[in-house]
């Protein structure tokens, strides 16, 4: 950031620091939690008891409780933009993504990819996943000794997954990987002036790669989301820009979310020695192990609205363009909506047939497009760690990401022996 835009935004920033450090220190829970402490639980408890709605002491309104984050979800007078149809000023990101985006833009852009994603279609994906699956185990078990699970499995396998299902040609995806580990900053919350250039820069560069990569696939067309929707290219439906910006929307979204479920699924169980040997001992419990990781360590713990038009919810009135954040990890663990929610129970989604949907995947217009493909990732990588490595065990403390958005870690050291 050039001169006195960076001296600017860093000014900023300090204000901003000592406001929040100062809600935090009189205790305001939303605060804290922008925070990142280490067990997010007990601020989140704080924040349902607060009530339905609660305005933070840094004037973000937020909610924790299951019904009423469902309910706003849900509820189109909530969007994502602000009613002059720009975007919030401190978010960060790609403008024409469709998470970024009201409709009528929203509905577009989702129409057209929807086809990709259809349940049925990312059926057929299981085989290829399980072929990845054994392919980096197999390096695994073959090197030996300690490894990070984080950079050695959990961060290679939806890489690789979106790269194909994308259509993006073999001699890009070193560069898919590393341009997904530079903007994967965008999910930590506020980024440093420093941090926030690289992620434009990565944002960039991925857009010149995919504007190679289009050309590429146009030659060679093949069964995947480029593919599909070069006709809709052709005919004007979607610009060059748009197809650009979902490429680089999904090689971030598809990839920074299922690596820490991944990674979050395989440390869970490790905490609770007797839900992993029950794992071991049927591994179809996969699905349940991995529904049950959605909820008690949601990989996005929250997501936010903007209000559209004047309106009360919970007695609160909220004028337009008014700002929420919905804590899906709160919601998550509402005892409201799940029976004794703070336990860790791979059984619960069989059990329990009568708790609601978990909010990991978001509801409603911006319901989570990938949410079969991410499920089937980690159904099958998790299968796979339970077979084939059985006496995973953690060797040191781990590092997990400074995010108060994205729950997961940068390093988990184990051995598989
Ligand atoms: C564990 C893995 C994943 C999690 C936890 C997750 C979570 C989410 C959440 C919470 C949202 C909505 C946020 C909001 O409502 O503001 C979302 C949207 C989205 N996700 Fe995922 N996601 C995951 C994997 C994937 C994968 C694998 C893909 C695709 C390859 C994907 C593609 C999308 C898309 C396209 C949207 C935008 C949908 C829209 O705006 O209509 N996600 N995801």
């Amino acid at each position: 950031m050039a001169g006195g835009a960076g001296q600017r935004e860093q000014a900023r920033r300090e204000v901003w620091n000592a406001f929040l450090g100062s809600a935090a220190q009189q205790g305001d829970p939303y605060a804290l939690l922008l925070g990142v402490p280490e067990d997010p639980g007990p601020l989140y408890a704080q924040l349902r008891e607060k009530g339905p709605l609660y305005r933070s002491a840094i004037g973000t309104w937020v909610t924790g409780r299951h019904a009423v984050a469902g309910k706003i979800l849900r509820d189109r007078r909530f969007g994502v933009r602000l009613t002059n149809g720009e975007k919030a000023p401190e978010a960060i990101e790609f403008d024409n993504s469709m998470l970024g985006q009201d409709p009528p833009n929203h509905t577009r852009l989702r129409k057209l990819a929807a086809p990709t994603f259809n349940p049925r279609r990312m059926e057929k994906w299981r085989s290829r996943v399980e072929e990845y699956v054994d392919e980096l185990i197999d390096r695994i078990l073959a090197k030996g000794g300690k490894f990070n699970f984080m950079t050695a499995f959990a961060q290679q396998l939806p890489v690789r997954v979106v790269s194909e299902l994308l259509g993006i040609p073999e001699q890009y995806w070193r560069s898919a990987f590393r341009l997904t580990r530079r903007m994967a900053h965008l999910m930590d919350g506020d980024a440093s002036p420093e941090v926030a250039d690289d992620v434009l820069q990565a944002i960039d560069e991925s857009a010149r790669v995919f504007g190679e990569i289009v050309v590429l696939v146009r030659e060679n067309p093949g069964e995947n989301m480029i593919s599909d929707l070069l006709p809709a290219l052709d005919d004007g439906t979607l610009s060059l820009d748009e197809l650009i910006a979902l490429c680089t929307f999904l090689i971030l979204a598809g990839v920074e979310t299922t690596v820490n479920l991944i990674g979050n699924a395989t440390a869970t169980l490790l905490g609770h020695s007797e839900q992993w040997a029950m794992f071991k001992d049927d591994v179809s419990l996969a699905p349940g192990v991995v529904q049950e990781t959605l909820r008690y360590e949601t990989p996005v713990q929250q997501y936010r609205r903007i209000v559209q038009e004047d309106l009360e919810l919970g007695g609160v009135f909220l004028p337009a363009d008014t700002e929420l954040a919905i804590c899906a990890g709160a919601a998550n663990r509402d005892p409201e909506a799940y029976h004794d929610p703070d336990r860790f129970d791979i059984t619960r989604s069989t059990t329990r047939r009568g708790e609601p949907e978990v909010l990991s995947f978001s509801m409603g217009m911006h319901f989570c497009l990938g949410a079969t493909l991410a499920r089937i990732e980690a159904e099958v990588a998790m299968t796979a760690v339970a077979k084939r490595l059985p006496d995973l065990r953690q060797v040191a403390p781990v590092r997990r990401r400074n995010s108060y958005i994205v729950r997961g870690m940068l390093q988990f050291p184990v051995a598989a022996a």
